[in-house]
């Protein structure tokens, strides 16, 4: 690919802008244009926001191994796809040039096909941030299987709840992962997903070090060993661009996670569109994202944009403070990276650290850095631009979401203006209205609203997998007409938008989605317990922290070991991840007359302004809230 898509000037965005939103199909088939299609599409785009049906490049046939792949073996076969730094500094990096890679997927793909995947299979990747997790998701797109990612630090129930949903053929796993000075026994928690998984025929185990795990006859099979022999090339398959790519689970406000599911053609269109304006990369940049890819900044900003783009990425298997605080400082330096994304959460963590991790390196290389996954505050965007970026290198804020695919609102490298904590503008093709109470449109300057965006993009959800009834309701019920981020935002004088947070019941811990009707469900596990609430509180590094009311059978003798018991049923249920920060022991919770939880209330207790509750006489029983505030102090 060459960089014919990057937008050069802010006069050329705007231009470029005007004319995305005032005919979508001649632009987005422009940019169409720059990738490699088996058969080109019979039409743009056809939708509407009332089904949802969103259709785009119809009738046109592609795989996207192809485009982030056999495009390059001819001018990039030797340049490096990924470099990929060990969680240990002291173990040796691996490179994987263009060709390397093609080969790696190719004879994993022809593993999959050998035992028995094909087309439309769902297959679930549960692996550490090696390699071979990248090489796992192209083979599954090289033969049009479904991946479906899981986070490795999901439980062994939220792993088979994911399995189950999808009816996963086939679990891509691990013996074990590196996680700083920790190390994590992967396959067990699959072998105990998979007690109860019944469409799981076939798992593939990559020996990541060296344990010798459990592996069932029949079923469990080698990475080494299946694709031992295999041969180095695989035909790519011919999908349809509406065809399914991916499915990812993530948290929504009601019940369980839901499977997102994201399309060929717009998928790809969108991942490299947008990687290659944001982040400005030219042909010897090295880019590195540190995001995992069980999440979307994984998928879009690890794997397939920059390798869409022919941009060599880099992946790393550790933590930001393994063995020091100064990791990704090295790192950087090591690699000599040129692009660097990271999240909020990991800055914050970081200058908890003081300065001089940071002050110990050069970072000369540095062009551009990147902000994703939550607001960024106003002294981690300081914090980030002076002691990383030297007040050289332009922060580009990236507000997008797992539906969205692609990244939404953001600056463009060196290009656009920028302003701390401001996302800044709308790429090019993307269409964002602040709405108000009433869902009506607000047009002036300087305003707050509920963020929606008013036309199709060509990386946005198609579904919810299995439920699409689900995906009209959560996305496109509310504003009839619009999809709902959930988010609420800001609009300044010229335009440029600021992300507030969610305005629906999920909360964002150091980036990650939590619903809490989900948190509850797993505390709700306990037997003594008889209901709870979470919600979510502000917390210095991780942005927001899980709080949580709960109400028991019993009042507990020994609340120590009762909120012990709450948090290993979360771990059980969900994951260390989403450990509530404080649990709090109540006789009741805050309710309406007709039965409603007032989280509004709890928001406020959970963190501390209790002076300020707002109308309580709807309350069932006002005086609960004089017991929630008494537990409180
Ligand atoms: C939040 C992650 C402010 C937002 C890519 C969104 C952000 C949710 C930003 C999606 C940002 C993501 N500024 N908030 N730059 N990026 N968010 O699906 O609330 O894991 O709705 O996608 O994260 O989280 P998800």
């Amino acid at each position: 690919m060459t960089n014919k898509l990057q937008i050069k000037s802010f006069e050329e965005y705007k231009e470029k802008y005007a004319l995305s939103i005032e005919n979508p199909e001649k632009f987005w088939g422009d940019v169409a244009e720059e990738f490699q299609w088996i058969k080109k599409w019979d039409k743009v785009l056809e939708w509407n926001f009332q089904e949802p049906k969103v259709e785009w490049f119809k009738g046109a046939k592609l795989n996207i191994t192809e485009n982030a792949l056999d495009r390059h073996l001819e001018t990039r076969g030797n340049k490096l796809a990924i470099i990929w730094e060990p969680n240990d500094p002291k173990q040796r990096f691996v490179r994987y040039t263009y060709r390397e890679l093609y080969e790696h997927v190719c004879q994993f793909a022809n593993a999959l096909k050998e035992k028995g995947i094909k087309k439309g299979d769902r297959v679930c990747i549960y692996m550490p941030m090696i390699p071979e997790l990248a090489v796992a998701v192209l083979a599954c797109a090289r033969i049009g299987a479904i991946h479906s990612v899981v986070f490795a630090g999901f439980s062994s129930s939220a792993l088979a709840d994911r399995i189950n949903d999808a009816e996963a053929k086939a679990v891509i796993t691990s013996d074990g992962l590196n996680r700083g000075a920790k190390q994590i026994p992967v396959k067990r928690v699959v072998d105990e997903a998979l007690e109860s998984c019944a469409s799981v025929e076939t798992v593939i185990v990559y020996d990541c070090l060296g344990w010798g795990p459990n592996m069932e006859e029949g079923r469990d099979y080698w990475w080494h060993e299946v694709v031992a022999g295999q041969p180095k090339s695989c035909a790519p398959e011919p999908m349809d661009a509406e065809d399914v790519l991916f499915i990812l689970y993530t948290s929504g406000s009601t019940g369980k996670p839901k499977g997102v599911v994201h399309t060929c053609g717009g998928y790809m269109v969108g991942a490299a569109y947008t990687f290659q304006n944001v982040y400005q990369c030219d042909e010897s940049d090295v880019y590195w994202c540190t995001a995992d890819v069980g999440w979307i900044t994984g998928h879009t900003y690890i794997v397939y944009g920059p390798l869409i783009s022919g941009t060599t990425s880099v992946m790393f298997e550790g933590i930001p403070t393994y063995p020091d605080p100064g990791r990704f400082w090295q790192i950087i330096d090591k690699h000599s990276v040129n692009q660097f994304l990271t999240a909020p959460t990991a800055i914050r963590s970081l200058m908890a650290h003081g300065e001089d991790h940071v002050l110990s390196y050069s970072l000369d290389s540095l062009k551009i850095l990147g902000s994703v996954g939550e607001p960024i505050n106003d002294e981690a965007w300081k914090w980030y631009h002076l002691h990383v970026g030297k007040e050289r290198c332009p922060i580009v804020d990236n507000w997008w979401q797992t539906e969205t695919g692609a990244i939404m609102i953001s600056g463009i490298g060196n290009i656009s203006p920028m302003k701390p904590t401001f996302a800044g503008y709308p790429l090019p093709g993307v269409n964002p209205v602040l709405l108000d109470q009433e869902g009506k449109e607000i047009q002036e300057a300087d305003v707050e609203g509920y963020l929606c965006i008013k036309s199709p993009w060509p990386s946005m959800l198609r579904t919810t997998y299995g439920d699409h009834e689900r995906c009209r309701v959560t996305y496109f019920s509310t504003y009839d007409g619009y999809y709902f981020t959930g988010d609420g935002a800001k609009r300044d004088q010229n335009g440029m938008y600021r992300i507030i947070g969610r305005v629906d019941d999920v909360i964002n811990v150091s980036g990650h989605r939590f619903g809490t009707a989900e948190i509850e469900n797993a505390i709700n596990t306990n037997d003594n317990v008889v209901e709870s609430a979470v919600v979510g509180f502000p917390h210095p590094v991780k942005g927001q922290s899980i709080y949580a009311f709960v109400v028991c059978e019993k009042a507990p003798e020994d609340e120590v070991h009762a909120r012990g018991e709450i948090v290993e049923s979360v771990v059980a249920e969900i994951g260390k991840i989403a450990i509530p920060e404080k649990i709090q022991f109540v006789s009741g919770l805050p309710k309406t007359r007709s039965g409603k939880i007032m989280r509004r209330i709890l928001r406020k207790i959970a963190e501390g302004e209790v002076s300020n509750l707002g109308d309580t006489s709807t309350l069932l029983d006002p005086n609960v809230v004089d017991e929630l505030i008494e537990g409180k102090l």
